[in-house]
């Protein structure tokens, strides 16, 4: 199958350091890839590198075979291309359903004079958000909370907001920065479930960082390590996982030590 994202070569590097080097990679439509790697490996700057949100130094990033170097992250946003971050970033006082219908505003707006005058083609834009906020809602299980307030939630649910504020759009590239972390093992597997349910619905092309390995065992086909920026290891989440190199970099250990 031909690839939908494509990186060719990518390098970033800051100032005198190399966080991400020769990175090249190939994404099929509808696929699942783990990201893993040690603290400092580059996975992020990998991920905001495909997201605009960090220039690249050298090499090419291309989805669909449209290179998406010259692009901003807010266009690269309308082209299908999400992120979510580390940490969480919600409206703490707004609701979960509000929360995921700012998401909207990456779709296409009608202008600011149009808004204020409520015609019938803004009033379309509206209906169209509302419906997409609940049906995306509704896919990960949120409708039961959707009036509550996030900054009253669990982390889990504010979490799994934030995954819906991404999805509402109907993302083509979704890039996901350590979704699990700071949620204890029975929430972990609620979040593998719902993004796996999600995944398989929608054919949605997902990279997921993340350093419980167990969780890129249970959700991820395929999977890539990075260490000092590099690839060091990429097959089954199971064969990078018994690469000496991958077992050194990932572990602090020597196969066989
Ligand atoms: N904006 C920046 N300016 C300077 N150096 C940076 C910047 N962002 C990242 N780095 C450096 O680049 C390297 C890779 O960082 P990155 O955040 O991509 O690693 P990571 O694999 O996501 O690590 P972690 O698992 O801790 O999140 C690190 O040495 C980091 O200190
Ligand atoms: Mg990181």
């Amino acid at each position: 199958m031909t690839a939908l994202l494509k990186l060719d070569r990518v390098s970033v590097r800051f100032g005198g350091l190399a966080a991400v080097t020769d990175v090249t990679m190939a994404f099929s439509p509808g696929s699942l890839t783990g990201l893993i790697g040690p603290n400092g490996a580059g996975k992020t700057t990998l991920l905001n590198a495909i997201s605009g949100f960090t220039a690249i130094t050298s090499g090419h990033i291309a989805m669909n075979e449209i290179d998406l170097s010259p692009l901003s992250a807010a266009e690269r946003a309308r082209l299908g291309v999400v992120r979510g971050f580390q940490t969480v970033r919600l409206l703490e006082r707004e609701t979960v359903f509000d929360n995921v219908l700012v998401g909207c505003e990456r779709l296409p707006q009608p202008g600011l004079l149009g808004q204020l005058l409520a015609l019938p083609p803004e009033r379309r834009c509206r209906a169209r958000d509302l419906a997409a906020t609940e049906t995306t809602l509704r896919d990960l299980g949120l409708l039961p909370i959707a009036h509550r307030r996030v900054d009253e939630l669990p982390f889990a649910s504010r979490r799994l907001t934030e995954i819906a504020r991404l999805l509402v759009v109907r993302p083509t590239v979704l890039l996901l920065d350590e979704p699990a972390a700071g949620l204890d093992t029975r929430d972990r597997r609620a979040l593998v479930e719902s993004i796996r349910t999600y995944h398989e619905a929608g054919g949605l092309t997902t990279i997921i960082i993340e350093h419980d390995i167990e969780l890129v065992r249970r959700l991820c086909p395929y999977s890539v390590a990075l260490d000092m920026g590099r690839i060091i290891a990429s097959g089954s989440p199971n064969e990078v996982l018994s690469e000496p190199a991958v077992q050194q970099a990932y572990f602090g250990v020597r196969s066989g030590a």
